[in-house]
């Protein structure tokens, strides 16, 4: 059966642990290509998070309050079984460098081998955010070095809280 792809409903499913600018900056450009875009917090509820999914569902909610076509939602399972729930067909995903691609490549594989109706598209990540990820963000932050301007004003500020610091190299 052919399927409908009229409405392009986007889930961009991560651990987001926390959001970064990178992250912030892929889902800028989503909004513009795509109906919906669904911010999936997919969490393993066995695995230690630096934020709980509450946490991050208010930060990301926060950042984009104002922007129109963004949903924020979590999920414990399998994506796959989240995008039949959400009647998505696409999967987004950013790429940074090289090194992201036989990560990204194994998760869509396995992805289509379960079902068929979806595709994972990637955007590009921005050349500004292309050494930044979560867990050097928090390596950094928890050290007392500044992450500010490498992710959202709120999530700089969190940070802060969590390993009281104050950020006192900027
Ligand atoms: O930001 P991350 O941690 O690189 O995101 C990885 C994520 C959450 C997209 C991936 O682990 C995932 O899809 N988890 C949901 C469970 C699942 O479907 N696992 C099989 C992936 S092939």
């Amino acid at each position: 059966m052919q399927e409908d792809f009229t409405k392009r409903i986007a889930i961009y499913p991560g651990s987001f642990d926390p959001i970064t600018n990178g992250h912030v900056d892929i889902i800028k450009r989503a909004v513009r290509m795509f109906d919906e875009v669904i911010i999936l917090i997919a969490y393993n509820p066995n695995k230690n998070y630096l934020f709980t999914v509450e946490e991050r569902m208010e930060m990301i909610g926060e950042i984009f309050k104002d922007t129109q076509g963004i949903r924020v939602d979590c999920y414990s399972g399998l994506l796959v079984d989240y995008l039949k729930i959400s009647g998505a067909n696409i999967v987004l995903r950013g790429m940074r460098a090289l090194s992201d691609f036989e990560y990204e490549f194994q998760m869509a594989l396995m992805n289509r081998r379960q079902t068929k109706r979806i595709e994972t598209v990637f955007l590009m990540s921005g050349f500004k955010w292309f050494y930044t990820s979560s867990k050097l963000i928090k390596e950094v932050a928890s050290l007392g070095g500044t992450v500010k301007g490498l992710v959202p004003d709120n999530v700089n500020q969190k940070l802060t809280e969590k390993f009281n610091t104050n950020n006192i190299r900027g």
